[in-house]
């Protein structure tokens, strides 16, 4: 696979997302817009996450990281352009084979509170998501027991609501329920930013220690760049609605193209070591 160089992007350079680049992207977007009414928040989007790797998504609020996350596992819908799953197009799939298609790829909520319910336990939530219409614990034990053992749970969690655990307890829990389903892709939106740090730290290492052992890809949405560097190959910065630049972690990091990307990190307390000329 190749690896896509660093750029940064106006509307006539070559997108980073282009079939050209890997033989089977996780997922890729072609000349993606997405509006809300009046307000056209994705302009001209192209990229996309190889299989397997981790893709940091960055950008001030508003920029439209999350609208993004919520079109690639189809929440959203695009005004125009090409969302493609595993190599498939998914605004042309419908009924059966589109739900078969969203399987593929998961997100995780920025709230482990919220997401989970209340009235469920763990091996019941996660039975859910293997079989919405008849979730049965003790007929998925292994896949939940071995789905507990990826996030580092004891296999008695699945016995356990939510109110019993904390709050990183929880966003492992979170992380188990999208892993279940074998995705190809993770949307991971702000996945540790209403965890205390030092939990957002376990997080980190959890989703270090599990690159060697899962095969879904990643799209890792962070404000903290810091964590950003620590846990993704590569990087997108947005910025208004457009990909301003993108390209492998430690090159952007260490040589930031785009006013934009230098001024994000320079905002950075101690981090990257470049200095703005
Ligand atoms: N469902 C919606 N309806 C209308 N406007 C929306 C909707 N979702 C997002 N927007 C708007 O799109 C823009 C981008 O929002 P988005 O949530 O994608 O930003 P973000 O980069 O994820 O920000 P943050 O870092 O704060 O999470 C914002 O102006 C927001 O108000
Ligand atoms: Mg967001």
């Amino acid at each position: 696979m190749n690896t896509p160089t660093q750029q940064t992007l106006n509307s006539t350079d070559t997108p980073p997302g282009t079939a050209e680049e890997t033989a089977s992207p996780a997922a890729s977007v072609r000349d993606l817009n997405v509006s809300f009414g009046a307000v056209h928040v994705l302009k001209n989007i192209n990229m996309m996450v190889p299989s397997g790797t981790v893709v940091g998504l960055v950008g001030e609020s508003g920029s439209g990281k999350s609208t993004l996350g919520k079109t690639l596992v189809g929440i959203n819908k695009p005004s125009s352009g090409q969302v493609l799953i595993d190599g498939k197009d998914c605004t042309k799939i419908h009924g059966k084979h589109r739900q078969q298609m969203r399987r593929k790829v998961q997100y995780i909520p920025q709230d482990p509170y919220s997401s989970l319910s209340p009235r469920r336990t763990t091996g019941q939530t996660l039975a859910e998501a293997l079989d919405p219409h008849g979730a049965n614990p003790r007929k998925h034990r292994e896949a939940i027991t071995h789905a507990l053992e990826q996030v580092k749970l004891d296999p008695a969690a699945a016995d356990k609501y939510p109110h019993e655990f904390s709050g990183g307890q929880r966003q492992r829990i979170a992380i188990a329920r999208a892993l279940i389903l074998q995705p190809k892709l993770v949307i991971a939106d702000e996945i540790t930013s209403a965890l205390d740090v030092s939990v957002q730290a376990d997080i980190i290492t959890l989703l270090q220690n599990m690159r060697g052992t899962i095969d879904s890809a990643m799209l890792f949405i962070s404000h903290n760049l810091a964590v950003v560097q620590q846990v993704c190959d590569q990087i997108i910065v947005m910025n208004h609605g457009r990909i301003v630049e993108h390209g492998p972690i430690n090159a952007v990091y260490n040589n930031p193209q785009h006013p934009y990307t230098q001024k994000l990190l320079a905002s950075v307390p101690g981090s990257p070591t470049f200095t703005l000329d």
